[in-house]
């Protein structure tokens, strides 16, 4: 057992979590560590109560600062438990990670450490470049190993998610509420926090697979470009539709993103299909009724990189330390 943390393991570890993507980079998370357990909690003042009320995106965002916790871990020489919803008295401690020396080795995480600084979501175009069937593998491995499937559209489901898509951006065009929660969190400068301008990639020339987080608002300095015609698009899903399939959807998510970027991917995501109920039970009949969609992945090759967002301080959503 390890029985605590040393200063800089703790800043280690929760660097790699605040890295993790985020729902228009909330960053919904708080962090207690106690000895050798570490508690992730759900900050309800960083949740999107109109577009998430549930809190499932804010628990994939979890998800993913949770995949960091333990690749961050096994790179420090620990392995890793980790319990969903650990404390019923507390239900804002979404998980509980027990950290223990290492008996044995833990392949394929401690390797994914360098990519967490590298990945960054990507919503420029892509390039031509077909991603080989032995990449696509490799990412559904990923998936498979957090118990979550990838589901890669052909040409006749993409067809039906562009008209899935184009449906639900012209009704939030005139959601008043979303449109105010967005533009609390998207456009203009910002650290910290919240995804500023340079991050939104440039517009997209006619409409097509890539979401324009700050449509309905004005949006200054951005330029136009064509984007793909063929993009490569998975479903990310889980079996339960629950909190802790959520938070499994999110460690799910942040092993294909990690894995991806090892091959030179980035990724963006189309899940403005997956904010409302209706276009959700849609993309779910697409992919076959038994899965549960959690987040709809566009990946490819950057044409033209772009800059990534902001983070707090990890101190800043760091609580206690017993
Ligand atoms: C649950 C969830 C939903 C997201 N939905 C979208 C989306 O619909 N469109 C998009 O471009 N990015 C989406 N993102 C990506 C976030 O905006 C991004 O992770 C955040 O701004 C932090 O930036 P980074 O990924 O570059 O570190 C989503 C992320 C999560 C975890």
């Amino acid at each position: 057992m390890t029985a605590v943390l040393t200063d800089d393991e703790v800043g280690i570890l929760l660097t790699a979590a605040v890295h993790a993507p985020s729902i228009h980079n909330t960053q919904p998370w708080r962090f207690e560590v106690h000895g050798p357990v570490i508690d992730v909690l759900l900050d309800e003042k960083r949740t999107l109560p109109t577009a998430d009320p549930a809190g499932r995106a804010a628990r994939i965002g979890i998800g993913a600062a949770v995949f960091n916790l333990r690749v961050a871990a096994a790179m420090l020489g620990h392995e890793s438990r980790v319990a969903a919803n650990p404390d019923p008295q507390y239900p804002e401690i979404a998980a509980r990670i027990f950290l223990a020396a290492r008996e044995t080795q833990v392949p394929g995480l401690s390797n994914l450490y360098g990519e967490i600084r590298r990945r960054h979501t990507y919503r420029g175009p892509l390039v031509d470049h077909a991603v080989s069937p032995k990449v696509l593998q490799r990412l559904d491995e990923a998936a498979r190993a957090e118990r979550a499937q990838l589901h890669w559209l052909d040409q006749s489901e993409l067809t039906q998610l562009g008209t899935i898509v184009r449906r639900t951006d012209a009704d939030d065009l005139h959601d008043e509420d979303r449109l105010h929660e967005r533009q609390r969190w998207i456009g203009g400068d910002r650290s910290g926090d919240g995804i500023q301008e340079s991050a939104l990639g440039p517009l997209p020339a006619r409409p097509g697979f890539v979401r324009d987080l700050s449509a309905g608002f004005d949006s200054m300095h951005r330029s136009q470009a064509v984007y793909e015609t063929q993009p490569f698009i998975a479903v990310l899903s889980t079996r339960n539709e629950d909190t802790a399939a959520w938070m499994r959807a999110g460690q799910a998510l942040q092993r294909v993103l990690l894995v991806a970027t090892s091959y030179d991917l980035t990724a963006s995501f189309l899940n403005q299909v997956l904010e409302r109920a209706a276009p959700r039970f849609q993309v779910r009949d697409l992919i076959g009724d038994c899965f549960w969609p959690q987040m709809v992945i566009r990946i490819g090759y950057p044409a033209q990189p772009t800059g990534g967002t902001f983070r707090r301080d990890w101190r800043d959503s760091f609580d206690q330390w017993f």
